[in-house]
């Protein structure tokens, strides 16, 4: 029999910058989504790629002096860039698409010129505002506060010729599928688009823009290229093969089950894509959901606000598997959640280290030494106390897929968790190792309380794979688990594992986390990162205002000696010269460089000084003069250097 098809999709990323945990986010659940539907027996497409036009690409290639397609293939193929993020992060996706790929870039000049020749798109003025970092245009009774709407910051004035996509034209049928299907999720997300866009009045769309080029030209009309989104969106087609040779997959798989998307870019895909959609005939896909965001301190993670967080280090600390366990298990997929390094190694601690990592390592070591790892075939079942937990077993795939076929990756694996406390408790209540005092007596019995929690393991093993697959097999393994005990089918039976298994020790699958240790590194490596990113060498800007030539000759530079130096008691910044100035009497200059240099250093040196500034009261003492030094910052961090200048110059040379 033929397979089912399902076809789900992550936003294709916008590579300005290196992609951080809110990210990952979205990914390592679209995943988890695709596994699952493997896991049940569907011919699944997972598709994800890169969004690589636009103003904001073509400026900031152009800060970094290269070409937009250089840049963008620094963040994209790039060490440690996209590619190498979603391999670390164990992704499946069948495919990946870049939007500068040239079967794309055509099939979207041929999608712009049918819904120009269905008069769709025609041209006119655009006359708006326009958010440089959304790509978004806005009117001005969208604004907020004057800034945009999505992201906060100022828009800036924007008029040019333009095409428009008739967007008004959609907006009752638009309004219909919100309001009268399930097409976008969670609900409450269907009043916010259908209130704070639809009613107020949909405008036509610019689709078109002339003022940059980093983008899909309009072939029918040189100048022009293609507005982003509609760039964008299309690519969840273009990349079945719509209007391409590259791929033969669009009748098979379009339309999608399911768009994942973030809640900041549901409007594009539950008003604008739907639209653009009708316009071209095409159907519609079946499902957006809008996800929530991932937080950092109650506020949005920026580049910006220096408050990203970086996958790498995260999963280089802790586990690819239990960075993705954490996303999924703690947020609520729908709605926003606030992350922090304490939840993270809570949620190991807890659920992985504690409660499942106790139950595989109890349940393995314990068939190892009362049964030398092979259970005997005699058991003996207790129905008062086995039956609640073999209810429970038997039951969980239904209750987990409840919830799965909703999104709801954290009541799911809720579900999971549920099972493996009861499991931990069931220990305790039997009580193995009593039983084994007398095997005799109590072996068959102790063997079925040894079985009921391997099929407990080997149960939510299966249910995990989605999530956790490397150490969901793993554990799979450790149990002895057979091929045709690890399927979809085997998860929503009791009694699937063989009552003869044999076990295989193996490693701590998820050792626990010293909290304050791991705080402190993660604080390390953060502070690592941030120096990284800063600029090797900084120099203050040089002052535009002038001076003339008159005033200038005005401050007196000489050369001075060093005769002695020390430390200002009671200051930790202050070192005190005695210098030779050329005078004759000994001339006095305090200087605030004691973090610099230690005194004993700068004796017999020459160095140069303003000697006809006023005298000043330092620490209570007087400090005739300045010296002058050399000032930079390098990753972050102030330099000094004093100017010295050669000996053979003699104390009181006038510097010219
Ligand atoms: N390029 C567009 C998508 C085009 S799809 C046709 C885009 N790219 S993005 O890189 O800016 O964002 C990609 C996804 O990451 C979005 O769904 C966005 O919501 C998500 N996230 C970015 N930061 C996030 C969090 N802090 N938390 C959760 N997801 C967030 O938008």
């Amino acid at each position: 029999m033929e397979k089912k098809r399902f076809y789900i999709t992550t936003p294709i990323y916008y590579p300005s910058d290196k992609l951080h945990i809110g990210h990952t986010y979205c990914t390592v659940a679209t995943d988890a989504m695709a596994r699952y539907k493997r896991l049940c027996g569907y011919d699944v497409l997972f598709l994800t790629g890169t969004d690589e036009h636009g103003q904001k690409i073509e400026d900031k290639a152009k800060e970094a002096g290269v070409t937009p397609k250089e840049f963008v293939d620094k963040i994209v193929t790039g060490e440690r860039g996209v590619l190498d993020l979603w391999k670390l992060m164990n992704i499946s996706n069948d495919r990946f698409i870049r939007t500068t790929d040239d079967y794309h870039v055509s099939a979207i000049q041929k999608i712009f010129k049918k819904m120009y020749e269905n008069g769709d798109i025609y041209k006119g003025k655009y006359v708006g505002k326009y958010c440089k970092p959304c790509e978004s245009f806005w009117t001005e009774s969208q604004l907020v506060d004057g800034k945009c709407p999505d992201c906060g910051r100022e828009v800036q004035d924007a008029e040019e010729e333009a095409y428009f996509f008739r967007l008004s034209k959609y907006a009752d049928k638009v309004q219909r599928l919100l309001e009268d299907t399930d097409f976008l999720e969670p609900r409450s997300r269907v009043n916010e688009m259908v209130n704070n866009f639809i009613k107020p009045g949909l405008e036509d769309l610019c689709v078109s823009r002339t003022s940059f080029t980093w983008g899909v030209p309009v072939d029918f009309d040189p100048g022009h290229v293609v507005y982003v989104w509609v760039d964008a969106l299309f690519n969840y087609t273009t990349a079945l093969g719509f209007l391409n040779d590259k791929y033969d997959d669009y009748e098979k798989f379009w339309p999608a089950d399911v768009h994942f998307v973030g809640k900041e870019i549901v409007r594009f895909h539950s008003i604008i894509w739907p639209a653009m959609l009708m316009s071209m005939g095409m159907p519609l896909p079946k499902k957006v959901f809008g996800h929530g965001w991932l937080l950092l301190d109650g506020g949005k993670m920026s580049k910006s606000k220096g408050n990203v967080v970086d996958p790498y280090i995260l999963a280089e600390m802790f586990g690819v598997d239990a960075l993705r366990f954490f996303l999924l298990r703690t947020f609520p997929f729908g709605s926003d959640g606030n992350f922090s390094n304490e939840a993270l190694i809570n949620t190991i601690n807890v659920d992985l280290a504690n409660d499942l990592g106790n139950l595989l390592s109890r349940t393995v070591s314990m068939v190892g030494k009362y049964f030398d790892g092979t259970l005997p075939a005699n058991q003996a079942e207790d129905a008062e106390k086995d039956a609640e937990l073999v209810e429970l077993i038997s039951s969980l795939r239904t209750r987990y897929e409840e919830q799965m076929e909703k999104f709801a990756f954290q009541n799911a694996l809720s579900e999971i968790f549920k099972v493996i406390s009861r499991a931990n408790k069931y220990i305790d209540e039997n009580a193995p190792w009593v039983l084994a005092k007398d095997m005799e007596a109590n072996g068959p019995r102790l063997a079925r309380v040894m079985y009921n929690l391997l099929e407990v393991l080997r149960v939510c093993g299966i249910l995990l794979t989605p999530f956790i697959p490397d150490s969901a097999g793993k554990v799979l393994d450790q149990i002895g688990a057979c091929e045709g005990c690890r399927t979809w089918e085997s998860a929503g039976v009791y009694g699937s594992l063989s009552s003869t298994a044999t076990v295989q020790r193996g490693e701590n699958l998820f050792p626990r986390v010293d909290m304050e240790k791991a705080l402190a590194q993660l604080e390390e490596a953060a502070q690592a990162a941030k120096k990284a990113a800063l600029p090797d060498l900084e120099l203050e800007p040089q002052l535009t205002e002038q001076v003339d030539f008159d005033t200038f000759c005005k401050s007196d530079f000489r050369a001075v000696k060093v005769k002695a130096c020390e430390n200002v008691k009671k200051s930790n910044k202050l070192l005190k010269f005695t210098l030779d100035d050329g005078t004759g009497t000994d001339r006095q200059i305090l200087s605030g460089i004691a973090q610099y240099y230690k005194p004993e250093e700068l004796v017999g040196k020459t160095l140069v000084a303003i000697v006809n500034l006023p005298p000043r009261k330092m620490m209570g003492q007087e400090s005739c003069g300045m010296l002058i030094s050399a000032v930079h910052t390098e990753k972050g961090e102030e330099k000094l250097n004093l100017l010295m200048i050669d000996d053979k110059i003699p104390a009181g040379a006038k510097l010219c």
